[in-house]
């Protein structure tokens, strides 16, 4: 069976239908990675779960040490993560509680240790990124929510901003005529390292909120906690639904 690994963002820091089996704390070559890796059974099949933030959640977006935590899974033999992660809505359809699978990436982030591919251990790769996500899985996923029923938009350009400030609505106005559906801040660069280390990857991006300059008022962490708590719900039948599967 192909190794799964689930990264939560905001809104997930853990499984809660997960039997824990093991915890993994590991050093990696890059340092320490945001949490330990927790091994466990979801309906039967053995995931592994990382925290994106941390657990408590306390790791800022850019301070996420994403090569550790990549390297981390692959290590553990994961072939396969899908990566969990709260976002803005931009366009019409992405309302706050709404499900994405994006097929696409816009990275705006800067200063973020990017690749595996800069030192002695590796030599000079330039992988393709023309589909940053794997669409074998990303297909998996679009018929698991068909089977339960989870309304989501099956394409999506998916824009990464550095934070840990939200944008401004005039960021968000460009972000939306350069085509970006939602925006989020951690997409990047954990799609590109999962590419470099020949991963299938996939996300599943839950809006939180409306992005600045779409409604009225200030964006409150209040909203987006809650608004979060309605979309994990479907998340985690989504997760569940397409493990079944497997
Ligand atoms: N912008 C960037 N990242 C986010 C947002 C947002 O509005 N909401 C949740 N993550």
């Amino acid at each position: 069976m192909t190794k799964l690994a689930i990264i939560g963002g905001t809104g997930l820091t853990q499984l809660s239908d997960l039997t824990i089996i093991k915890r993994d704390k590991l050093t990696t070559p890059y340092g320490a990675p945001s949490a330990d890796f927790i091994t466990g059974a979801l309906n039967g099949k053995d995931v592994i779960f990382l925290a994106r933030h941390g657990n408590p959640h306390t790791i800022a977006p850019h301070k996420i040490n994403y090569r550790a935590n990549i390297w981390g899974l692959k290590h553990l033999g994961v072939e396969q993560i899908i990566a969990v992660a709260a976002v803005g809505g931009i366009t019409e359809a992405m309302a706050p509680a709404h499900i994405a699978i994006p097929d696409q990436i816009i990275d705006y982030t800067h200063s973020r240790l990017h690749t595996f591919f800069e030192d002695e251990n590796y030599p000079v790769t330039h992988i393709d990124f023309s589909y940053p996500y794997n669409q074998k899985l990303r297909s998996a996923l679009i018929t698991a929510a068909a089977k339960a029923n989870i309304t989501i938009s099956p394409i999506g350009t998916y824009g990464c901003t550095q934070g840990p400030r939200l944008e401004s609505a005039a960021e968000i106005n460009r972000m939306e005529k350069d085509g970006c559906d939602v925006v989020g801040m951690t997409g990047m660069p954990e799609a590109a390292l999962a590419k470099e280390l020949d991963m299938a990857y996939a996300a599943v991006s839950v809006v939180a909120n409306w992005a600045a300059g779409k409604t009225e008022g200030e964006i409150t962490m209040a909203e987006i906690e809650q608004h979060l708590h309605v979309g994990m719900v479907n998340i985690a039948l989504l997760l569940k639904t397409y493990i079944a599967s497997t």
